[in-house]
């Protein structure tokens, strides 16, 4: 069902810092697999620089988005261009009243409509979240692994069973962040088709 995509629900700057996200994280999930499992005589040094460059890419955009939550007005019902405080986006918010187990239905082909919800349905809140919840978990993992920072994360490491655990963790949660980028993506073109043009290239398709 068509309910219209408007830039107000993803304004210019949400849109470049979905874009760095997703370029630091392909770099990141590269560079970071070709750490763990070397391949095709590509250079390690190389491979590691470019996973650094981006991992504090990818933090300072996470730190932008933050102040963005806070500062921006976006539209957080879908289809309209009445803007409010961006963070309601990410919380729970009067459209989606009683629609949690309705849209867990709805995926579960239980029911046959999509709940009307605000510009984020509550699972995709709650994925948006989980998702910043998991980058921070990679964050504290790398920073463990990085010899330099073991003062800052030694007793961390040695709290969960040492650095081989930290390592398993962070290459654990790489293939968290590609299964889940995949379902991110399948629901993106199955349920959200007029949010691509707008999210990719700032194109609005009208009601
Ligand atoms: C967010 C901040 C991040 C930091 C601080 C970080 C830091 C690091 C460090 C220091 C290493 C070890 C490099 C070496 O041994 O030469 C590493 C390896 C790795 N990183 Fe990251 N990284 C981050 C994000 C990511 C992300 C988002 C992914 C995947 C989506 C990722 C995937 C990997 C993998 C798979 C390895 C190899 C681990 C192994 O040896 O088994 N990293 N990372
Ligand atoms: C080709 C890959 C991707 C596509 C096609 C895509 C598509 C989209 C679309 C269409 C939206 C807006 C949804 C809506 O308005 O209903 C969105 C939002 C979002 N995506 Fe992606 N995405 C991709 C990769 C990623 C990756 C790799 C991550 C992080 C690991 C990510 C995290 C997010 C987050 C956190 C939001 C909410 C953004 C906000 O409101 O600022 N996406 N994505």
């Amino acid at each position: 069902m068509s309910h219209g995509a408007y830039k107000e629900a993803h304004p210019l700057a949400d849109r470049v810092c979905h874009w760095i996200h997703l370029g630091s994280m392909v770099v990141l999930a590269f560079t970071g697999f070709f750490i763990h499992f070397p391949f095709g005589g590509l250079r390690m040094d190389l491979m590691r620089d470019l996973h650094f460059v981006a991992m504090w890419l990818v933090i300072i955009n996470l730190a932008v988005r933050l102040v963005l939550l806070l500062t921006l007005k976006t539209a957080n019902v879908k289809g309209t261009r009445q803007i409010a405080g961006d963070w309601i986006n990410f919380t729970p918010q009067s459209e989606n009243r009683g629609q949690l187990f309705e849209t867990i239905k709805y995926y579960l082909f239980l029911r046959k409509t999509h709940p009307i919800s605000g510009k984020y349905n509550p699972l995709q809140k709650m994925a948006y979240v989980a998702m910043q919840g998991l980058l921070v978990a990679q964050a504290i993992t790398g920073f463990a692994i990085y010899g330099r920072t073991d003062q800052l994360f030694g007793s961390l490491t040695t709290m969960v069973g040492g650095l081989m655990v930290m390592r398993e963790a962070h290459y654990f949660i790489m293939w968290a962040f590609i299964l889940i980028t995949m379902i991110h993506v399948y629901l993106s073109a199955a349920e959200d088709v007029e949010a691509l043009p707008l999210m990719f290239a700032g194109k609005e398709t009208p009601l």
